[in-house]
């Protein structure tokens, strides 16, 4: 087993947004799930303010039909910035225009089939070259703290490996996850010698689910070139990275921070109560309505 010895910096990020978010239908059937609000900016900015925290200034979206709302975002707004100048609303104005910061740019590439995550990350090899490279996944909101994209560059500044991040799951749940297997390094840190796509409870080979934020080096490409459908059918990230730890150090991280799975109905509202909670403009009056109105609803 060689141990990879990069050393270069994560500069750059792709963020998976070409799934079809068919478990919000309807509010998913003309615009993309990581549009979807949480208090007052879509999940997708979540994820790229975690990527600008943590060093990366290229952010490569694979998208799919239906998502050019993202795109738009993440643009210039000229004539809104326009209107907000002229009855000067700065505060609102300064909110539009630093949705993306100086020195930041964006790329989209189409993925024109929908083959899984794997087919996705490969669909960007070719606007990563051989560089480390780090993935966001929007449906995963990490909130709390220092960025959690940060704390796994830091992470892998150290070992120069690719950097998977877990946290536990507890009972049943663990079956939509990647779980991994590995030997404890520190208080936070794996040394990865498994991992299975969505295992059945009694075959998971720990309570340590992925959670959607990776750091790889280059040579996952290779191993995502390689590979056959898996779970479900799909061509799966998971596999990927099991390759690739047959081949070099993977390390997994349990990042520090509250993680909302976005990606189902629930996680989404407790999401939008919590940070609604703690937000500056709205979090008293939120917490005064969850403490004396809604008695009578429950
Ligand atoms: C994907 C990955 C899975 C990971 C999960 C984290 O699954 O395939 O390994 O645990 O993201 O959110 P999905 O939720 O897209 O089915």
């Amino acid at each position: 087993m060689s141990v990879t010895n990069t050393n270069k910096v994560v500069r750059k990020a792709i963020f998976p947004v070409a799934g079809l978010g068919s478990r919000f239908l309807p509010a998913t059937k003309a615009s993309p799930k990581e549009m979807m609000p949480v208090v007052d900016k879509p999940l997708i900015q979540y994820a790229v303010e975690e990527a600008v925290a943590a060093g990366v200034t290229e952010m490569i979206f694979v998208t799919g039909r239906a998502k050019r709302a993202i795109a738009d975002h993440f643009d210039k707004a000229y004539e809104l910035e326009h209107q907000l100048e002229k009855s000067g609303k700065k505060e609102l104005l300064k909110i539009a225009q630093s949705v993306v910061p100086k020195g930041v740019s964006c790329t989209y590439i189409r993925q024109t089939e929908a083959l899984g995550l794997g087919h996705a990350v490969l669909t960007a090899a070719h606007l990563i070259g051989d560089e480390p490279f780090a993935v966001v996944l929007a449906d995963d909101l990490i909130y709390g703290g220092d960025s959690a994209l940060k704390q796994m560059v830091e992470q892998h500044s150290f070992y120069s490996s690719s950097v998977i991040a877990v946290q536990q799951v507890l009972g049943a749940a663990i079956s939509a996850y990647g779980v991994i297997s590995g030997n404890k390094q520190g208080e936070r840190l794996y040394l990865l010698d498994g991992i299975v796509e969505k295992p059945k409870l009694e075959d998971a080979p720990s309570d340590m689910g992925v959670t959607g934020r990776y750091i790889f080096t280059p040579q996952i490409f290779d191993h995502l070139r390689a590979l056959k459908p898996g779970a479900g059918g799909e061509y799966q990230l998971t596999d990927a990275i099991h390759a690739l730890l047959l081949a070099e150090q993977v390390m997994a991280y349990e990042f520090k921070g509250t993680r909302y799975d976005c990606g189902s109905k629930m996680g989404l509202l407790r999401a939008n109560i919590e940070l609604a909670l703690v937000h500056p403009e709205i979090g008293e009056d939120v917490r005064h309505y969850l403490k004396n109105d809604l008695n009578g609803l429950l």
